[in-house]
């Protein structure tokens, strides 16, 4: 089953609590968190006290996404926040090799995200290897809303290929525009794992998990 990945940056803030409530029951989902830093992406959004507490109340795995130009700070000083997924940026670091290598030994699943301009084979395979996630970027990072940009679909399907030649097994995720008009053919290019946001949220919170299937039933 496709994994559906929320991103709450496009949920009511004040009301957090009951926005992650809203999705209990719901199988096969995760919660996205945007963690940006004004450095890495010129926006800001939220911090260690936050994450912490979503990480706790939340009723399914959590997803951090660090744009960021210090994951290795984040690593280290989030490992026992209880997040399930830890994503950060190729561009961000010198050795992403020895990052991914150090976050394996406190989280659950490591990630690797490149941005729209970044060409997948800039990911070795050494580090196609060692990930558990490849996070295409199918925005600019750094805001919600924006439009899908469609070279997300010939990277997906290149890394789709290499993760078969590699006899690696990491997840496929997309972020940045997804809706119910990209999301099966994202899935058939070879995506396990769709992050949406305002897709999700700009509707009422009783239609919340409609939306989430809609993005996985067709
Ligand atoms: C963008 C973030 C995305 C964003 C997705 O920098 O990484 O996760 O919240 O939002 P939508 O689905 O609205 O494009
Ligand atoms: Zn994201």
């Amino acid at each position: 089953m496709t994994i559906i990945s929320p991103s709450l940056l496009a949920c009511d803030f004040l009301n957090i609590e009951p926005e992650l409530m809203a999705f209990s029951g719901v199988k096969d989902m995760w919660f996205h968190l945007d963690i940006m830093d004004g450095h890495f992406v010129p926006n800001l959004t939220f911090g260690h006290p936050i994450i912490e507490l979503i990480a706790k109340k939340s009723p399914h795995k959590c997803d951090a996404h660090f744009m960021v130009t210090n994951p290795e700070f984040h690593g280290e000083t989030l490992k026992n926040a209880g997040l399930h997924n830890f994503t950060f940026h190729l561009e961000a670091v010198m050795d992403s090799l020895s990052l991914i290598k150090e976050l394996k030994k406190n989280y659950p699943s490591v990630g690797i995200s490149i941005k729209p301009n970044t060409p997948t084979h800039k990911l070795s395979d050494e580090i196609l290897k060692a990930v558990d996630l490849v996070l295409v970027m199918s925005v600019e990072p750094g805001f919600g809303g924006q439009s899908f940009m469609p070279s997300a679909f010939d990277k997906i399907k290149e890394l789709k290929k290499r993760r078969e030649s590699l006899k690696a097994h990491f997840q496929i995720q997309v972020d940045g525009g997804v809706t119910d008009k990209n999301a099966k053919e994202l899935i058939e290019a070879g995506a396990d794992n769709l992050v949406a946001g305002s897709y999700v949220f700009k509707t009422t919170k009783d239609n919340y998990k409609n939306k989430i299937e809609s993005l996985r039933s067709f």
